[in-house]
């Protein structure tokens, strides 16, 4: 995904252009994960699984730990700061399961397809221990382990630890228990501060971009949605460890951070001038870092936009001009019975308020067709919110039943042929949408932060203002650098460009 060759980059930043067998159940929320459909390349969820990269280099006395992370930016974050707590202990991240002491599946329960593929890895990891690593550890964390807990084990023995997402930071404790094999454990902690209080305050960065988390957990309570129940209640991180944080990435080459959280913009705390700071002020303050270049944040919900983050939008020059605002639906009844407490006019109003603020914003959103009792009319009301609004990137999902979620026994379910029309006809739209904006590009010169290489030989691959995927022609020495390139064609999820 990213490069690894910090030295470049800091050298050339100046010159830029611009028991028994133990079990241990330790329970501790989002997720945002894959689309029906090919998933556009400018979004920062991510599709398919990521695996942590080597922080240390395994030697004789080194174990090696694989961590494989299904769903959002916030396991992606998570999955490294696993490895973080691990490195000090001697484990070496490794990129394949095969020889690995200890596997961590870092899951996502969003949605039904994304739970189950957990089971069908488990099943071949199972499959793997039995015939050529009979010691390995099997560690399942992240929301699935949160929210199925104990069955987990029982549907999936091969499974030594459950861990929710948050109780990372006992990671070292949980291995030696399961080491000493002392028995069943099963703790079920739910405590976001501690975790954050006991990661390690440095944290080794990977590449030239970066996730922060300042915000974790939802109190929405969205009826389809399973994360208030698998990540908690909205908890902000502390404005100093924030900074902290983000002074140690920047030390380590990175220049771009994108804040996250399950609804970013609820993120309020206490500022250092005794007043009580929203994004926007954590925003400003963290811009002032040397070395970072480049901020987003993401996920927002309509109710915590506020005018001192639009505002922001304006006048803090490195936010990048990019908002993922999700709407979900585009009729106020559907609106009303997922329980997103807010309206489309008030929706609608929003984005005008945001693009008076940042004009060329791209705008992106995530769609879910076929809640229960959504009508022919009901969902016409998202078709004309997508055509009103206009996206330049897009997710959306077909409605997934989730046990436990008030959606889960509403009556008129829909059934599975109309959510695969509506959705195949709200794509083709979003679709030519993202097709158009990107084609909008053409002619237009965009400062890239160049990432690594592409698959092509002596391509390069960035991300543009906009997170557009751009590939272009340059030499390697730019890997790390914000360099200028004239977009020359487009298609719908990427950006071709050539270097000024
Ligand atoms: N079914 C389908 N999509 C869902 N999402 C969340 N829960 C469900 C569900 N039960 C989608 C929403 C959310 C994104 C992260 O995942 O669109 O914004
Ligand atoms: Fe889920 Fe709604 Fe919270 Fe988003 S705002 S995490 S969709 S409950």
């Amino acid at each position: 995904m990213s490069p690894r060759d910090k030295t470049a980059s800091r050298d050339s930043r100046s010159s830029t252009k611009t028991a028994r067998k133990s079990t241990v159940l330790d329970i501790g929320r989002p997720v945002t994960a894959a689309a029906s459909k090919p998933r556009p390349a400018t979004h920062l969820n991510v599709e398919a699984p990521t695996i942590a990269k080597p922080r240390i280099t395994p030697g004789k006395n080194t174990k090696s730990v694989f961590i494989k992370t299904y769903g959002c930016q916030m396991n992606v974050y998570d999955s490294e700061r696993m490895a973080d707590v691990l490195a000090p202990i001697g484990y070496a991240a490794v990129d394949k399961p095969d020889d690995a002491d200890l596997v961590i599946l870092n899951t996502c329960h969003i949605r039904e397809k994304a739970a189950e593929k957990v089971y069908s890895e488990l099943g071949r990891i199972r499959q793997h221990k039995e015939r050529n690593k009979p010691d390995m550890k099997v560690a399942v964390a992240g929301c699935v382990a949160q929210a199925e807990g104990a069955e987990i084990k029982r549907r999936a023995p091969v499974v030594d630890m459950v861990l929710g997402p948050q109780t990372y930071h006992k990671l070292p404790e949980m291995i030696a228990r399961v080491s000493r094999e002392t028995g069943d454990v099963l703790e079920t902690e739910f405590d976001t501060i501690e975790k954050f209080d006991a990661l390690p305050a440095g944290r080794q960065a990977k590449g030239y971009s970066a996730f922060l988390t300042v915000q974790e957990g939802c109190d929405k309570f969205c009826t389809f949605c399973v994360v208030p129940y698998t990540r908690g209640a909205e908890v902000s991180r502390p404005v100093e460890q924030i900074v902290a944080e983000a002074r140690s990435l920047a030390s380590q080459g990175v220049r771009e951070i994108t804040l996250i959280g399950q609804n970013v913009d609820a993120y309020h705390a206490d500022g250092p001038d005794g007043a009580e700071w929203g994004l926007g002020e954590l925003i400003r303050h963290v811009a002032k870092i040397g070395g970072i270049d480049r901020l987003r944040f993401t996920t927002s919900h309509p109710r915590d936009m506020d005018d001192g983050l639009i505002e922001t939008l304006s006048t803090e020059p490195k936010l990048m001009p990019y908002l993922h605002l999700p709407i979900q639906a585009g009729s106020d009844r559907v609106l009303h019975a997922m329980n997103r407490g807010h309206s489309y006019a008030h929706y609608r109003d929003l984005i005008a308020k945001v693009r008076a603020a940042r004009p060329d914003i791209a705008l992106s959103g995530d769609f879910i067709v076929g809640f229960p009792g959504e009508t022919d009319e009901d969902f016409e009301a998202t078709m004309n919110c997508v055509r009103e609004i206009g996206y330049a990137s897009s997710f959306s999902f077909k409605y997934s039943t989730r046990p436990g979620t008030p959606g889960a026994t509403l009556p008129h379910q829909v059934p599975e042929a109309v959510k695969s029309e509506r959705l195949k006809r709200l794509q083709d739209l979003l679709y030519t949408q993202q097709r158009e904006w990107n084609e909008s590009l053409i002619g237009k010169t965009l400062d890239v932060l160049v990432e690594g290489h592409a698959k092509e030989p002596g391509r390069l691959f960035g991300r543009s203002p906009y997170l557009t995927g751009t590939h272009f022609d340059g030499p390697d020495d730019l890997i790390g650098q914000i360099v200028p390139v004239t977009i020359t064609s487009a298609g719908v999820n990427s950006l071709v460009g050539a270097l000024v």
